[in-house]
């Protein structure tokens, strides 16, 4: 089976979710427990954008002893010499440079030609090189640029020294066909490419980032760019948690693999959340309240008999404790009774039917029916008929 990298940006491109500022003890606290989930690569922070984040990175790159730690930077020697500042002391350093190459970017935001951005990031790729073993190469906004074009420019990366070459959606734009065909494009036509790792960047602003880094996977992609929660610019990044939990339950059907221990995946979901203050919706995928929480009657009546009716993945296997059946106006008769129990109620038949006659006029009126809710019902019903 292939082993696919998870380079996780939580800490930079996480970060640049709007609202989201990390201090440098608590991204060293993500850092650190990162490192426990398995992630190959960290992506510590974006040094020349700020002191602070240069000393973020820094502390990381110190703390973090088995993941390999990146700093970003654009195609300039300035960012270059921060980065090389911040990644003192790193057991594995790595730079991460971009450069956009889209006829979109190269025209209102870089204004160059296209002989231009092929220059310019040649001169920092092989400035990089001096410093660095490892350097990643990203053609920003590469889902809109040409195709041809992106093959030159991996190409040049390839040539002037890059290690990995980063394929970013930026935009969220390119549908998983499109975005693999880039894929599959590349594999075939560029000279050299088996030399280096290719890498997808995803963000979710179509809802794609998922399918999108997929089908990367399933067109020859080594690394899978992401944020735990899918944090990230506007909507988001590609969900690592997602990825990771897809790559694993149909490890058959993608052939590859990453090498994550699952069960910490709860709990670096619950840590990012807490520093970040950004909250997991309830529906979100592998990690969300609900995402092993189980209404209806006719599912929980199916869980009671067997798990794998309505699970295709079990809490356990991500870090947490079980499946909720929760109580609300679907639940059915059995689903309750086995409520009964657990609370420590032992009632004859007659009892359960009249306590869930009641606990169905609760729940058309209530979304949720808590144990103290039940507790309460029963505690009346007691009253009511006493032995
Ligand atoms: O989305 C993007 O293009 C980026 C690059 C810096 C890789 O985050
Ligand atoms: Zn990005």
């Amino acid at each position: 089976m292939r082993k696919i990298y998870i380079f996780d940006t939580t800490l930079r491109d996480g970060e640049q979710s709007p609202g989201v500022n990390l201090n440098t003890k608590e991204k060293v606290e993500i850092a650190l427990q990162l490192e426990k989930l398995g992630v190959d690569r960290i992506e510590a922070g974006f040094p020349a954008a700020s002191p602070g984040d240069l000393a973020a990175v820094n502390a990381v790159a110190r703390a973090v002893k088995r993941a390999t730690i990146i700093g970003l930077s654009r195609s300039r020697e300035q960012d270059i010499d921060a980065v090389r500042e911040a990644l003192q002391g790193a057991e594995d350093p790595c730079i991460h440079l971009f450069l956009a190459t889209s006829p979109i970017h190269r025209k209102h935001k870089l204004r160059m030609e296209k002989e231009q951005v092929l220059e310019t990031a040649e001169k920092a790729i092989r400035y990089a090189k001096r410093y660095f073993d490892k350097v990643e190469f990203s053609p920003e906004d590469a889902g809109r640029t040409e195709i041809d074009f992106l093959c030159e420019v991996t190409a040049m990366a390839i040539r002037a020294g890059a290690t990995v070459v980063n394929i970013p959606d930026t935009v969220g734009y390119l549908t998983p066909s499109e975005f693999g065909g880039i894929f599959k494009t590349l594999k075939s036509e560029v000279p050299g490419i088996e030399k280096i790792q290719l890498s997808a960047h995803c963000h979710d602003d179509l809802g794609m980032a998922t399918a999108n880094a997929l089908a990367a996977v399933l067109n020859g992609a080594d690394q899978i760019e992401g944020t735990i929660n899918g944090i990230g610019e506007r909507a988001g990044n590609t969900s690592l948690e997602e990825v990771v939990m897809a790559l694993e339950t149909r490890a058959e059907f993608f052939g590859a693999k990453t090498s994550l221990k699952l069960t910490e995946i709860a709990k670096t979901s619950r840590l990012v959340s807490k520093l970040t203050g950004m909250v997991v919706p309830g529906n979100k995928a592998i990690v969300g309240a609900n995402a092993f929480a189980h209404e209806s009657g006719i599912h929980q009546d199916g869980m009671l008999k067997e798990k794998t009716t309505y699970e295709i993945i079990s809490p356990e296997t991500i870090g947490l404790k079980e499946s909720k059946l929760v109580l609300g106006k679907h639940s059915g008769r059995h689903a309750f009774r086995e409520k009964l129990i657990d609370l420590g109620y032992e009632l004859d038949e007659e009892a359960v039917n009249a306590v869930f006659a009641k606990f169905k006029d609760l729940a058309d009126k209530k979304k949720n029916v808590s144990d103290e809710d039940i507790r309460a019902m029963l505690e009346e019903k007691l009253v009511e008929t006493p032995e």
